[in-house]
């Protein structure tokens, strides 16, 4: 049977807005017009993409290509590390020295607010690596962006696979299997953490484009008509808490901070639960309002969003305080056709940069504790697929 995307699966959690929905309320918000606001200082043309043809300056600073004297020195760097005999949650950057190139990596990494809150790193070749390799590559390069990444209590496992990994049916109702491992599409939203980074394995047949949003854009196209659904995401949401049976966490979802810049952080399986895993009933429901505001920051993220067309082997870092993303639905391919699966490896990395100013509203004090407070040896790098747990899905 040829490959398919799962357009029979029905989402009643909401974890997935209804079109419908989604419709009407871009309706509502007259969301019609996406340069009709000015966007944020990075962004210079509202909804872009990027890809091998583009030619937007703004896409261009954002690009790391790779030269053939940095791709060698990643090569030294993966040989290097290898001699060292150390485990993969020891690696850190004087493991995985890159003399030049993480001079350029510094430089991009900073992710200043009124900057370009991403970057992309491209030119890397993983089909010519093994797994391994491949993941040593990606630890060692993330390594040069900050020294700590993070992992969710109680799910010691710091790098996650998101691909689709079908599993039987029979065990769909035991064992959780969240929307990074299927080949739905995602809604914007946040996951847990400062920058999250992603490495393009592989890409699928047709479909699964990544988005980017940025919250002060979002915010501007929702302020315009609806003002009061950003006092709603600043007022307290009950969320679930995984970490305990039956746990919720109280707290907002947008955030301004000092600065005056925005920051958002919502987890829509926190929200809604997900389809194989609904938000339980001993917690209150979301009111009308606070849905309503869920689907608003979907709603406007799709007017604003800048498109990413990955290739194979990109490197995507990103402030995830500050934007948020989503993909499009996708079909794997297989090898008879001589196409691949949609493979995409992630770690989450803390801002930690003490030439940057890394605002963290107080109310997320205690998930940084969670997501970073550990030491390197309590990590477990699983190198070959596995499902996302509950405790580090988004
Ligand atoms: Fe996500």
């Amino acid at each position: 049977m040829a490959p398919h995307a799962e357009t029979q699966f029905i989402d009643s959690s909401g974890y997935t807005p209804s079109t419908d929905v989604i419709t009407e309320l871009k309706r509502k918000l007259r969301l019609h017009h996406p340069a009709s606001v000015p966007g944020a200082s990075w962004i210079s043309k509202g909804s872009q993409t990027i890809d091998s043809r583009d030619t937007d300056t703004d896409g261009e600073a954002s690009i790391l290509q790779l030269s053939l004297s940095d791709l060698k020195e990643i090569e030294d760097a993966f040989l290097f590390f290898n001699a060292t005999k150390l485990p993969l949650n020891k690696l850190q950057a004087e493991h995985f020295p890159l003399p030049t190139l993480s001079i350029k990596i510094r430089e991009l990494s900073i992710l200043p607010p009124d900057k370009q809150p991403y970057f992309l790193i491209r030119g890397l070749k993983p089909q010519w690596f093994s797994k391994y390799k491949n993941v040593a590559i990606y630890a060692g390069i993330a390594s040069h962006v900050s020294t700590k990444r993070a992992f969710a209590v109680g799910d010691h496992n710091v790098l996650h696979h998101v691909t689709n990994i079908e599993i039987p049916c029979e065990k769909e109702e035991k064992i959780y299997r969240g929307p990074a491992n299927r080949n739905l599409a995602v809604p914007f939203h946040t996951d847990y953490g400062a920058i999250l980074s992603l490495y393009i394995l592989s890409r699928p047949a047709t479909g699964g484009d990544f988005y980017l949003a940025d919250i002060h854009d979002i915010a501007s196209q929702i302020a315009r008509t609806r003002p009061d659904i950003l006092e709603t995401l600043r007022q307290p949401f009950v969320m679930v808490n995984p970490n305990v049976e039956g746990g919720r966490d109280d707290r907002p979802l947008l955030f301004t901070l000092p600065s005056g810049q925005f920051a958002i952080q919502a987890s829509r399986t926190r929200l809604f639960g997900t389809a194989c895993r609904p938000r339980p009933s001993s917690l209150p429901p979301l009111s009308a309002k606070q849905l309503e505001a869920l689907d608003a920051l979907h709603a406007a993220g799709q007017a604003v969003a800048r498109r990413f067309e990955f290739r194979s082997g990109d490197m995507m870092f990103f402030n995830n305080l500050k934007m948020m993303h989503a993909r499009d639905a996708f079909v794997d391919g297989n090898e008879e056709e001589n196409t691949t699966k949609r493979y995409l490896l992630r770690l989450i990395l803390k801002g930690e940069r003490n030439d940057v100013n890394w605002e963290l509203p107080p109310e997320l004090n205690q998930i940084w504790e969670e997501l970073y407070n550990h030491a390197d040896e309590e990590e477990i790098f699983t190198v070959h697929p596995e499902l996302f747990s509950f405790k580090a899905s988004h």
